[in-house]
């Protein structure tokens, strides 16, 4: 890592006392942004697709929230901005209970899961009935469809969906899916998301800002300067929400403080 062998040369000796402010100044000294030295920590950081697919089989979903997303309750409005009907897109959508909620609204959701048995769990947990399908263009790929609401669920590495596929969607709720990707393939997933924005696509971005000295993710950090840098040239990036969502689970990952901050992105108008 660029830090680290710069840091070397400085002088400095690793690992680093878990001090965040120690380690800015070390880094400062090297020239490097508080942002760049953030993300260096977590850059190589991969989690293989099989070692999600075993997450689900030995329930090990720490991450699934049984009840709506605050943040998508307390941001639907501005989502919305007055339109019915809206096609909302959930990647890596997990059993999100929003889904339903949303549907039950009357809007319709498409989304994206490698996982098969989370996609039956939502359908089981919510007590619906859902038909299966392969999809011809998604070679392995299939598509679970509810049958009393309008989801698509399709089970697929999110990195093969496209808008032939799945078509363009007026918004996306994106919670648990930047901060789950690997981090070095950011750049990919964002002009993805980007080409799956309709023109007045509402897009609801989840992130986390923590010490990323103390965990190693997922969920990674994603600094507001990155999603800046990632959405900013096409779409316009309004940060509406920080709030401390540090619970006794990120405690016991050894972490300090967790700000999850949410931002409502939406493409420059031409
Ligand atoms: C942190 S969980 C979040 C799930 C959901 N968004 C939620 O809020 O509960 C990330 C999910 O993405 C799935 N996943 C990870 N990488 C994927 C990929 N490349 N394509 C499709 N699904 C993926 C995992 O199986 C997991 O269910």
């Amino acid at each position: 890592m660029l830090f680290v062998r710069t840091c070397k040369q400085a002088g400095f000796r690793f690992p680093f006392k878990t001090n965040v402010g120690l380690f800015q100044a070390a880094a400062s000294t090297c020239g490097l942004s508080n942002v760049s030295i953030m993300l260096a920590q977590q850059a190589d950081r991969v989690m293989a697709l099989g070692e999600w697919e075993e997450r689900w089989q030995e329930d090990r979903i720490g991450f699934h929230q049984p009840h709506v997303h605050k943040m998508l309750e307390n941001h639907i409005d501005k989502v919305l901005a007055g339109r019915t009907g809206v096609r909302f897109f959930f990647p890596l959508c997990g059993k999100a209970v929003d889904m339903k909620w949303l549907a039950d609204m009357g809007h319709s959701v498409v989304g994206v899961e490698i996982s098969e048995k989370a996609i039956k769990q939502f359908f089981e947990d919510n007590n619906m009935t859902y038909s299966e399908e392969p999809v011809p263009a998604l070679p392995g790929a299939k598509v679970f469809k509810g049958s009393e609401r309008n989801i698509s669920l399709y089970q697929s590495d999110l990195y093969n969906f496209s808008s032939t596929i799945g078509g363009h969607f007026g918004a996306i709720w994106d919670r648990g899916s930047l901060v789950a990707i690997n981090p070095r393939d950011r750049e990919k997933y964002a002009a993805l998301i980007i080409s799956l924005m309709a023109k007045d696509c509402r897009y609801l971005l989840d992130t986390m800002l923590y010490n990323p000295e103390l965990y190693e993710g997922p969920p990674f950090l994603v600094p507001d300067d990155q999603v800046n840098s990632l959405f900013g040239k096409s779409c316009d990036v309004e940060l509406l929400e920080s709030f401390d969502s540090l619970t006794d689970r990120q405690r016991g990952w050894g972490l300090d403080y967790l700000d999850e901050r949410v931002h409502l992105i939406t493409p420059k108008s031409i």
